[in-house]
């Protein structure tokens, strides 16, 4: 087989780039290794920047996210009792996120490649990236019961973490940055209205705990567990329980109980590859970049990337330039480094780490009365959640 790109992941960075490059009239062929329920229904997180929204309508994707997603103009932040909304209109001028899960972006993008795109296998397993230093990659890969070739011009990675893609890059010259954390999230589905129109971030002495949303009648909530917790281990009213005591505040805010319908523990982890590009092969996403989910910016950045890539090689097409392609690395890597920074940040002012010091726990209100009693610290997190520019 043989195509102009080979992308190897049919999550969120590989599905719109195949989008993207065939709105812009250019070949590829995405291979998945797992099945098409399988990517359809995993959980995943569910918050759009502005400026991902604005991608996907201009892409053609966006129908169904303008129908049922929700905006969100602000979220909460809560602390010792008190709560205080951000607002992100206001604070930015104009800029809002909207709530669409991840699981529906991504239904929205196979069901679009299959009817119109390119071929997009599933069940087909990248086995490894060969000659990416030549003008002819190749990828090898498993489809039914076979071993086959796909031959490109380019290949772009978008395998998630435990991809195949990165380990064509030569050891002596990828650089890795990485910090877990010795938390995790515990995250339910659960058949209530959410108990609140924006989303809670809540710090506690006992852990932080977040309140999102699938719908007008499915709440996701999320509570910080230690390291290694196994969600089974919790039992239903066991988690509500303590969901109420991290979010209760001095003026009686009531949570909502609803029978609970998935549960998972999602890791912590900081991780950035770089360089994101060898060659020919480009990595995007979850395959050179991991942030912890407090700040919502996985899939955002994800979108980036391959914004970046597609912008560049139709530039390429279009001019015979390959200086974005060339500058494509450095391009992804300031905004990742950008949404690292954002994500730490939330994540270490809102979680609470099992050895932290009475003196950090006092600098970290200390924090966030910064965010709630200053101006310009509020616009400060207002402007990252909303989203870093693309450019
Ligand atoms: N061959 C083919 N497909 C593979 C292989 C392989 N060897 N290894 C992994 N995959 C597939 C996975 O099954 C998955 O569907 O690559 C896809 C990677 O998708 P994601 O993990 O969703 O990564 P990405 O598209 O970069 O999206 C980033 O996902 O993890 C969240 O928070 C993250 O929201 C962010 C987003
Ligand atoms: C989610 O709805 O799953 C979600 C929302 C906000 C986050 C993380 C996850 O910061």
């Amino acid at each position: 087989m043989r195509t102009t790109v080979g992308i190897i992941g049919a999550g969120p960075a590989g599905l719109l780039l195949a989008r993207l490059l065939h709105n812009a009239g250019i070949e590829s062929v995405v291979l998945e290794s797992r099945d098409r329920a399988y990517v359809e229904h995993r959980q995943r997180a569910g918050i759009l920047e502005q400026g991902t929204v604005d991608v996907l309508r201009a892409a053609g994707a966006g129908e169904r996210m303008d129908r049922e997603g929700l905006r969100h103009d602000g979220i909460e932040l809560r602390f010792q009792g008190r709560r205080h909304r951000v607002d992100f209109p206001g604070l930015t001028g104009g800029s809002s996120v909207m709530v669409y899960a991840q699981t529906e972006v991504c239904k929205d993008l196979i069901a679009l490649q299959l009817k119109e795109g390119g071929p997009l296998l599933f069940e087909a397993e990248a086995l490894e990236v060969e000659g990416v230093e030549g003008d002819r990659p190749r990828i090898r890969f498993t489809y039914e019961g076979r071993e086959d070739v796909l031959e490109c011009d380019y290949v772009v990675g978008c395998d998630g973490f435990w991809g195949v893609a990165r380990n064509a890059v030569p050891a002596d010259l990828s650089r890795v940055f990485e910090r877990t954390y010795p938390f995790g999230w515990l995250g339910i589905l659960a058949d209530v209205p959410p108990s609140h129109d924006e989303l809670v971030y809540a710090r506690h002495d006992r852990g932080f705990a977040l309140l999102s949303m699938r719908s007008p009648t499915v709440s996701r909530l999320y509570l910080q567990v230690p390291e290694g917790t196994d969600a089974e281990a919790w039992g239903d009213e066991e988690i509500w329980d303590e969901l109420e005591r991290r979010f209760e505040t001095e003026d009686g805010w009531q949570l909502r109980r609803g029978p609970i319908t998935a549960k998972s523990v999602t890791p912590m982890r900081s991780y950035v590859h770089e360089p994101m590009r060898h060659g020919r092969l480009f990595l995007a996403g979850d395959a050179a970049h991991i942030v912890p989910p407090t700040g919502a910016k996985g899939l955002n950045l994800a979108v980036g990337d391959v914004v970046t890539f597609a912008r560049a090689l139709v530039r390429l097409r279009d001019t015979g330039s390959a200086e974005l392609l060339d500058t494509y690395s450095a391009t992804c890597l300031r905004r990742v480094w950008q949404a690292e920074r954002f994500s730490y940040d939330m994540t270490t002012m809102l979680h609470r780490a099992p050895e932290a010091t009475p003196f950090e726990d006092r600098l970290q209100l200390a924090r966030l009365e910064r965010v709630v009693g200053s101006r310009a610290a509020e616009t400060d997190l207002a402007d990252g959640y909303t989203g870093f520019p693309l450019d």
